[in-house]
Parts: structure tokens; C-alpha cells; sequence
């Protein structure tokens, strides 16, 4: 029985920790949080900050591991990397995931490649003259720290008065304290899944994606089909293949945000190597595509053979994040009433936690997900679900 490590083991990492087990590996998992609820549906876990490639390494050492994945969080992208190399074992090279890792390098290779439509971008660091930059920029722009997630410290800037603030901000929310500056694309967003196996890229789905107003930009939802035009996802998917050749993606699960404008244009902003969250892996790609995703994904990792030929039938599928009416929980509500519905229903709701205001990913509570005959009637309905939960819940 080959043993496969899943690195990190909160409410998205379990559903491949579940699916590993279903297949018939050995699955352990790490977790810094103790209470990690994924723990539950391994064979074998370790309390282990997924931050800490050493120590990640060494669990998986220890337990000889025969394949080691992260997904739907970036935190544990450079230990899986770091482990595969340190074990032999498939993965994507540490260099290339250390480069995604970084924005600002990533818009570079991207530019240089000629990948998408997306103009040059700056780096800032503390050495940086932001009163001389400032005056160089074409605004609006976006200010990102370079190695953010969830949103964190991101801003569009509309004149120079307000440049050096923001470039600030996005440092102070950078472990590297850099932070990237690039042209503010005004577009719809879509996100992209691929798997790449041994060099061989495939791009699983495009998706479109609904988002809150600026200031914040933390996700709401996503669908399949994209609604693009078979034409404008030609040339998606022929964006995200340069993107990858131009990031050496040799091995692994890759998830992009892109924003498309009306005329077309294709500016790739954000790039994981690992599975997307928000149950992209789990839910959408399964059922939007019909092709078992993390099944192969895991198979990957192992060294064993992968096939991503559909083997269901491909559905309109939509997605709502449980972005909820602040409040502390008194009572939640039986899903099995919204389920009954025809819809998938996922959270972590419990008495007593506090809703948080929506402003990035991580102040969801879970997600609905529904199938329907065409995308919008799926995601009308999501919709409609995910607010009769938020009004079913009892708050104090
Ligand atoms: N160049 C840009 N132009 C317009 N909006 C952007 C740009 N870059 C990022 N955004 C918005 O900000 C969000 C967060 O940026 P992203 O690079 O994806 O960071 P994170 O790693 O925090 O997800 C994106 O999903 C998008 O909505
Ligand atoms: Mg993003």
C-alpha cells in the first residue's frame, strides 16, 4: 500500500485527505493546529507547522512516504516542493515554486514570455524611492504584497497622492516586505485550474468567478461553463499553457485568477502551485467536468498513472460562499432542509463562533453548491440558498 502525506489538514485540505483514503493509500497529514480537522480521516498525522519544510520533511522521512501534495493553501506549497526533492519523489521543482511563490517574479516571467496581455510591473522593497516611482506609474494600478494570499494588503491606487500609503500597506502585509506594483486591469474575473504530470499540461477548467466590491476582493463564487465564448477560452487556455512553460511547471496542480476585459484582453494576476480552495477540486471540476480531479492529482503525487478523460457527465455547476450576516451563532440551521433542494451544502458553522464581516476568503463559512440546467439557473440558485441559510441561523 503506497503512503501519500497531505500537507496541511484544515476544512479544504480533508476533502483529499478523505479522497487519498477512498483510493486505497495510506494517507497521513500535518497540521501546526492541533485540533486540524482533517486529522480525523487519516491513517496517521503529525502536528507539524506546514510553514517549516524541514520539519515537514523530516515527518515525511520518517514515515518513508512513497508522495506529498498541498492543496487549496499556499502556506504549504514550499515544504511539499522541498520534501518531493529532498524524497525523489514527483513534484514540482523547488525553484519554480519558489518563484510562483514571489508576484512580482512571477508578472516578470510572464511579461517576458509574452504569456498574456498584462504591461510590466515594478517591485518594491524598503530601498525603494516611492516619491520618484510614483511619479512613473500609469495609474490606476495595483498594489499587492508580493507573497500575499487571501487578499491581505492588496489596493488599487488611482493617483500618486495615494502611492506610497498603499505600497507601504502591501509591504507590511509581506513576510519579504516587497511588494508588486501593476496595471489595474478593469475586467471580469475567471479562475483557472491545471495539472501538469511529468511536463505533460492539462488545463482542467476555466471558471468564472463572482467577487466582492473593491476595497475588498475576496470570492464569492464560482461556475462552470465560464460563459466565455469557445474562441476566448482558446485563448485562455492558451495563455495559462505559455504561463506555465514560462514558470517551468514540470509537475504538479496549478491554479490561476485571471481578469478578461471586454476587448478581450487576458492579464493572468495570481498563480498557486496547488489545487484551488473554495472547492474547485473537491465539487466544481468533478461535476463541471466530469473528470476526478483530486483522484488524479493524488495518483500523481504517488507516481501512479493519471487519466483525465471525463468519466461523467459533464454539468452546469455554481457555487456561493457562505458570506454571511455578522453575528455570533446560536443555533444552526439543518442543512438537510437546504440539501434537499438538490444542492451540495459544505460548512463549518458552530455555536458560538463569530461571523465576521466578508472582506477576504477566510471569513466564509462554508459553501453551497448547485447544479442546474444552464450556469445561471445553477447559480441563481446557489445564490437563493446560501441566503435562506444565512437567514435560517440564529444569532445572539
Ligand atoms: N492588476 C489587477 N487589476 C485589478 N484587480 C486586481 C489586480 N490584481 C489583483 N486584483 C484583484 O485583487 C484580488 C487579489 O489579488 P491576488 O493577486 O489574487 O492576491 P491573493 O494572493 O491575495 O489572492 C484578485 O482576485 C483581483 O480581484
Ligand atoms: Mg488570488
Amino acid at each position: 500500500m503506497k503512503k501519500v502525506l497531505v500537507v496541511g489538514a484544515g476544512f479544504l485540505q480533508r476533502f483529499v485527505i478523505k479522497k487519498a483514503k477512498e483510493l486505497g493509500y495510506y494517507t497521513l497529514a500535518v497540521d501546526g493546529n492541533p485540533n486540524a480537522e482533517g486529522f480525523a480521516d487519516a491513517d496517521e498525522y503529525g502536528v507539524v507547522n506546514i510553514v517549516n519544510q524541514e520539519a515537514v520533511c523530516a515527518f515525511a522521512k520518517k514515515h518513508n512516504v512513497d508522495g506529498v501534495l498541498t492543496a487549496a493553501t499556499d502556506y504549504g506549497v514550499l515544504a511539499a516542493s522541498y520534501t518531493a526533492r529532498e524524497l525523489g519523489l514527483p513534484g514540482i521543482r523547488y525553484e519554480s515554486a519558489q518563484r510562483i511563490k514571489n508576484k512580482y517574479e512571477v508578472r516578470k516571467r510572464l511579461y517576458e514570455a509574452g504569456a498574456d496581455d498584462t504591461g510590466l510591473a515594478h517591485e518594491v522593497s524598503q530601498n525603494t524611492d516611492l516619491t520618484v516611482l510614483a511619479e512613473q506609474v500609469q495609474y490606476p494600478v495595483m498594489v499587492k504584497p508580493c507573497d500575499g494570499s487571501g487578499s491581505r494588503g492588496a489596493a488599487k491606487v488611482e493617483s500618486a497622492a495615494d502611492f506610497a500609503v498603499a505600497c507601504k500597506e502591501a509591504m507590511d502585509c509581506s513576510l519579504t516586505r516587497k511588494a508588486t506594483v501593476e496595471p489595474f486591469i478593469n475586467g471580469r474575473e475567471y479562475g483557472v485550474e491545471s495539472y501538469v504530470c511529468h511536463g505533460e499540461i492539462h488545463v482542467l477548467a476555466v471558471m468564472q468567478k463572482w467577487m466582492t466590491q473593491p476595497p475588498y476582493y475576496a470570492e464569492l463564487g464560482h461556475a462552470i461553463p465560464s460563459g466565455l465564448s469557445a474562441a476566448m477560452e482558446e485563448k485562455v487556455i492558451g495563455c495559462v499553457t505559455k504561463a506555465l512553460q514560462a514558470l517551468e511547471v514540470n509537475h504538479g496542480s496549478v491554479n490561476m485568477d485571471l481578469l478578461i476585459t471586454e476587448e478581450g484582453g487576458v492579464h493572468i494576476i495570481d498563480v498557486g502551485a496547488r489545487m484551488g480552495g473554495n472547492l474547485i477540486g473537491s465539487h466544481i471540476i468533478p461535476l463541471g467536468k466530469g473528470v476526478d480531479y483530486m483522484g488524479n492529482m493524488i495518483r500523481g503525487a504517488v507516481g501512479d498513472p493519471v487519466d483525465f478523460t471525463p468519466k461523467t457527465q459533464p454539468v452546469a455547476v455554481a457555487t456561493r460562499l457562505l458570506a454571511l450576516t455578522p453575528g455570533v451563532i446560536r443555533e444552526v440551521p439543518d442543512m438537510a432542509q437546504f440539501e434537499a433542494e438538490d444542492a451540495i451544502v459544505q460548512h463549518h458553522l458552530a455555536v458560538g463562533d463569530t461571523i465576521n464581516e466578508y472582506h477576504t476568503n477566510l471569513d466564509g463559512c462554508g459553501y453551497v453548491v448547485c447544479a442546474g440546467k444552464t450556469v445561471d439557473k445553477a447559480a441563481e440558485k446557489a445564490e437563493m440558498l446560501k441566503n435562506k441559510i444565512d437567514g435560517a441561523i440564529v444569532r445572539a
